[in-house]
């Protein structure tokens, strides 16, 4: 176990080690455990965050603020559109003035190019941890209550355990590539052989695909990638399925949309389903665009582990706050 963490911030999944992931595992059960009791668990009395969306959010901006409350402390949001960014306070400002009056600051900032710039430039005038709330590249806490959840569902024993982590479709909006980043990073530290599934003109950044290359050798774990949702899905363990915008091919949401329009077929079903495991479990972070990304039958339905990661969420991130803000 590493026990100290005070400080740290959690920007990219690799900024914490494997050892320093469990220890944030190990918390979050405790965390959860004496939710459960009814235990006080106040570690960050009279401590504030201030959470700072450039985004929307229901999951994220819930489980942080329900999170501090439950640590003792407070969570302040914090819109960007209502704050003087747009006329001028710059990154070093933010980073300087809220390291003064908060004790963390969680960013949410998903703009291709700009989000993850935005929070290591804060980070860099901050005295206090940054939190990744989701940024263009990562989307680290969501797939710590990803792994949280594997885990509780399949053992903490998971090596040849199959995780597909698939494209699916969707029309609502060019989604951000940071969830399937984050997860093709982390999941091989824990054994999973992980099979990414995705159309052609929906590639993940090129940087990270060598680094999760890295992470699968170093831990011994297969990572191959292939282009068909069908032969992904064969013998899997864990389909985590959702959908995410040709980011790299184009940034135009009308070029995006007619790209993702040819591949409607990349549903999460009861048919891919079925070439899964018998005890395959389905995963999605939400919001889901129900009837096209995936079935009510698969994200309503026996396999379906949705709501405990949702869950998970809160006690994931309420373990790295109760060990980076102490
Ligand atoms: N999964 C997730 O980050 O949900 P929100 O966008 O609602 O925060």
């Amino acid at each position: 176990m590493q026990s100290d963490l005070r400080g740290r911030d959690l920007i990219s999944d690799l900024d914490f080690s494997k050892e320093e992931v469990e220890t944030i595992l190990d918390v979050a059960w405790d965390l959860k455990r004496k939710r459960a009791l009814g235990e006080p668990h106040a570690y960050l009395r009279d401590k504030v965050l201030a959470m700072l969306f450039f985004f929307s959010s229901t999951r994220t901006r819930g489980s942080f603020e329900a999170g501090m409350a439950q640590l003792g402390g407070h969570a302040a949001f914090i819109e960007s559109r209502t704050t003087q960014i747009s006329h001028g306070d710059t990154e070093k400002e933010m980073g300087e003035i809220f390291g003064r009056y908060f004790d963390g600051i969680a960013i949410r900032h998903v703009d291709w190019g700009i989000g993850n710039r935005y929070l290591n430039l804060v980070a860099e005038a901050s005295r206090v941890p940054v939190l990744n709330m989701q940024c263009e590249i990562y989307h680290p806490h969501q797939c710590l209550a990803d792994i949280m959840t594997i885990i509780e569902k399949k053992g903490r024993e998971l090596r040849k355990k199959k995780m597909v982590v698939s494209w699916a479709y969707a029309s609502s909006y060019l989604k951000p590539i940071s969830v399937p980043q984050s997860l093709i990073l982390q999941m091989p530290r824990f054994g999973l052989d992980v099979t990414l599934a995705h159309p052609p003109e929906f590639k993940l950044m090129p940087e990270i695909m060598d680094q999760a290359q890295e992470q699968a050798k170093k831990f011994n774990t297969s990572f191959e990638v292939v282009d068909d949702m069908e032969e992904a899905c064969k013998d899997a363990d864990i389909i985590y399925a959702k959908s995410w915008g040709p980011l790299l091919t184009t940034q135009d949401p009308e070029e995006g949309k007619k790209i993702q329009d040819q591949y409607q077929h990349w549903i999460a079903d009861d048919a891919k389903m079925a070439l899964g495991k018998d005890d395959v479990i389905y995963m999605h972070p939400l919001p889901a665009d129900r009837k096209i990304e995936v079935a009510d039958s698969v994200i309503d339905g026996k396999h379906s582990v949705v709501f405990d990661q949702a869950e998970n969420r809160m006690h994931a991130q309420k373990a790295v706050m109760a060990l980076t803000m102490r």
